[in-house]
């Protein structure tokens, strides 16, 4: 079977890995057991460009278990986890092609050879699939039912592409689920964030003050979580009902400008560029940490740093330091990637449950649906989302109440007043 991760022998620790995230997956567990049986995905050969984690993990055995042939690489050069990789490769039978701290060249060479296999469906987290079909293999999208995207900036940029009339297969935006970005983007981003910094640094949290800049669903969590352990917590902004959100939610809000000379610590998840830019970096005081939780480190001006900067070295696993002309230095982690992916984890599992339970059900319902679907991004149907939900609170013992059929009615009508 075609592969390339770093090392097989590294299968059985990935297994176990993989298996300890599975006891806190239990709906796409179910899902898993549906599939088996039903095999929806017989015969579907699948392309997908995931971070390459424990719960990608089980989300492939998800896929293999519905009768898909499905083949990996990675969304993010740091943010794979080699064991789980080599067990993909060694344990479960999946072509895997991700090694962490692959180079640029190496990473386009992956997600090549997860396109090699001719998918009949892609999975995406941040659009490379199908910015690399558009670009340069359009051979290969006649061949493609549809696909199925995972984060914020990738469902943007796909959602331009149908707007430009370019996109030339069906996607479904896994993010825009409730049963996701609702969870994963504000409670997982907002954890793993904070533990990948912690991690990175073993900073003291309490005390510190600490600038999210961008207060979507991931900016809400890592503020929230950030203030959990004692952090003084700035938001900057540049969505007006954002910004009086954030200031009731009881958080400082200023411009980065004004932010950049008071934080001891910055994270943008803005999915924008250049969102720290040169003059932000000259006005931080000594020893600022900068790290970035959004998809792309292009939300830091990292060459305007490199430019300001008379010397760089790495101090610690993740933490390089520039040392600016001014004489102060500048901590930045995890070379401004994904800091909770490439220093953490990634999300824990209980909350990827979800999001992939999203990314699976979605992948059936493309198959089922192929042929009758436009070249448009769709949102998850509804039922999904409920589905999802429903069986996220039972799993965890909890029920909900139901209408009695006086408030069905009450709800429905527009006569009953009072
Ligand atoms: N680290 C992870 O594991 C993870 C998980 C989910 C999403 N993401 C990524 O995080 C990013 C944010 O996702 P989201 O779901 O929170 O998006 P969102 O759209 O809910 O929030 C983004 C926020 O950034 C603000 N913003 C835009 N430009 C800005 C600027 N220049 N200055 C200040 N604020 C600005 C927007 O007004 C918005 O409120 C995306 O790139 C997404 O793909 C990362």
């Amino acid at each position: 079977m075609n592969h390339d991760v770093r090392d097989l022998k590294l299968a059985a620790a990935g297994r176990l890995r993989i298996e300890w995230a599975d006891r806190t997956m239990p709906v796409l567990r179910q899902i898993r057991e549906r599939f088996a049986s039903e095999q929806p995905l017989k015969g579907v050969r699948i392309a997908a460009c995931l971070h390459v984690t424990t719960e990608t993990g089980n989300l492939m055995r998800t896929l293999v278990a519905g009768g898909a042939e499905a083949a990996l690489c990675a969304s993010n050069p740091l943010s794979t986890q080699d064991e789980v990789a080599a067990a993909l490769v060694a344990e479960y039978g999946v072509p895997t092609f991700a090694i962490k701290g692959e180079d640029n060249d190496t990473y386009y060479r992956h997600i090549n050879a997860a396109l090699d296999t001719k998918p009949n469906l892609t999975m995406d987290d941040g659009a490379d699939l199908v910015t690399t079909i558009f670009s340069q293999r359009q051979d290969l999208s006649s061949g493609i039912v549809g696909g199925t995207e995972e984060t914020t900036t990738g469902v943007i940029r796909l959602k331009s592409m149908a707007a430009h009339n370019v996109l030339k297969y069906p996607i479904v935006a896994v993010n825009d689920a409730q049963t996701k970005h609702m969870f994963d983007n504000r409670y997982g981003t907002g954890q793993s964030t904070v533990d990948g910094i912690i991690r990175a640094t073993n900073l003291l949290m309490a005390g510190t003050r600490f600038v999210v800049i961008g207060y979507g669903w991931c900016g809400r969590g890592i503020a929230m979580r950030a203030r959990g352990l004692g952090a003084r917590v700035i938001v900057v902004e540049i969505d007006a009902v954002k910004g009086i959100e954030a200031v009731m939610d009881g958080y400082d809000v200023m411009p980065m400008a004004d932010a950049a000379g008071i934080g001891d610590v910055f994270v943008t998840v803005t999915g924008n560029k250049n969102v720290i830019r040169k003059e932000h970096f000259a006005s931080m005081k000594d020893g600022a940490i900068v790290c970035n939780s959004g998809h792309f480190n292009v939300e830091l001006d990292i060459p305007g740093l490199t430019a300001l900067s008379t010397a760089e070295r790495e101090v610690r696993p993740f933490v390089r330091e520039f040392r600016l002309g001014n004489g102060r230095v500048v901590f930045l982690l995890a070379e401004g990637r994904l800091i909770n992916l490439s220093a953490a984890e990634g999300h824990p599992a209980a909350v990827m449950d979800m999001s992939f339970a999203n990314q699976a059900l979605s992948a059936e319902f493309l198959v089922r649906n192929a042929g009758s679907l436009e070249r448009k991004v769709y949102p998850v149907p509804a039922a999904i989302d409920q589905e999802i939900a429903r069986l996220k609170l039972a799993s965890m013992g909890i029920a909900i109440d139901t209408l009695t059929p006086e408030q069905e009615e009450y709800l429905r009508s527009w006569q009953e007043g009072t």
